[in-house]
């Protein structure tokens, strides 16, 4: 019988137990959480809180997808704001942006009308024909959280609105398309940056998708610009992406009297569509769709 002492086979010049040295598989994934919460403070789910923050996301796109039907010409972004406050009430949830961060956002959603990029305030404005917005609701289900966000256009819309609109669609769904097991984090926004670069928009780099499940924004950053974040997916993580994609330039500017609401720093407009995205063994699962979609 080989000794666990003895130099591996592989020739790695280690000893067995340090090298391949066969260990159970719960011990291994024991051992990955371990490592990836010590290295980059990512924590790597559980079946059960993967179940549950299942639940979280599936509930997360239903409030979006009911809300977005309300979203037209006439009516306020408060009106919005009121139904998907009652509709997280109704399920049991409460909304995440509620009286969050500092100072504590308002509204228990966002609402980002054309230059405005995203943690936009709903008020009393109303929506007017030609207009585009994004709606972004969060929910807390029993402790787990799941986020997601998507643009609905009001009638006929510019070429501008049009453009980001589409693009920052693309963004999200081609980024998605790659993620499996090993990908690095800068791969996605390298996916982004080129579509959208090549499509004549800019990539906003001041707000990044983010590790999400026990936390509203747990780590790791995941920035929609290129970068050289060298991180490795791994199965069990949990993340958002959301481009936020301008017309013009990249730059945003938050507003002074308020502290959250982000614009385009020349008007021109933005777009962000969002989902909640776990890892899996062969590649990734999208937790913000309905089972109809
Ligand atoms: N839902 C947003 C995100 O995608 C965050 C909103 S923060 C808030 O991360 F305070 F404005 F709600
Ligand atoms: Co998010
Ligand atoms: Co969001």
């Amino acid at each position: 019988m080989t000794s666990r002492n003895e130099p591996c086979w592989c020739g790695s010049g280690l000893k067995w137990k340090k090298c391949h040295y066969p260990i159970a598989p719960q011990r291994k994934v024991k051992e990955m959480a371990r490592d990836y919460l010590g290295k980059y403070g990512i924590i790597l789910k559980t079946p059960k809180q993967i179940e549950g923050i299942r639940r979280a996301c599936r509930l997360a796109a239903r409030i979006l997808q009911e809300t977005c039907k309300a979203a037209m010409p006439g009516a306020t972004t408060d009106e919005l704001n009121i139904l998907a406050h009652r509709l997280h009430l109704e399920a049991g949830a409460l909304p995440a942006p509620l009286n969050y961060g500092t100072p504590p956002f308002p509204k228990s959603i966002c609402t980002s009308v054309n230059e405005v990029i995203c943690h936009g305030i709903p008020d009393s404005s109303l929506l007017k024909e030609g207009d585009i917005l994004n709606l972004d609701v969060t929910c807390i289900l029993d402790g787990y959280f799941g986020d997601c966000s998507r643009m609905v256009t009001l009638g006929n819309v510019d070429h501008d609105k049009k453009l980001v609109t589409e693009v920052s669609y693309e963004c999200l769904m081609r980024s998605i398309s790659l993620l499996k097991p090993g990908i690095f984090i800068y791969e996605i926004g390298e996916v982004i940056e080129s579509y959208a670069l090549a499509h004549n928009c800019s990539v906003v780099n001041q707000f990044v998708g983010h590790g999400i499940g026990l936390h509203f924004h747990e780590p790791p950053q995941i920035p929609h610009h290129f970068n050289q974040l060298r991180i490795p997916l791994a199965e069990g993580m949990i993340f958002t992406i959301e481009p936020m994609i301008n017309a013009g330039r990249r730059e945003a500017v938050i507003d002074p009297k308020n502290h959250w609401t982000a614009r385009t720093i020349d008007g021109r407009p933005s777009a962000q569509w969002e989902h909640t995205i776990l890892i899996t063994e062969k590649g990734h699962e999208i937790l913000t769709t309905l089972e109809e979609d």
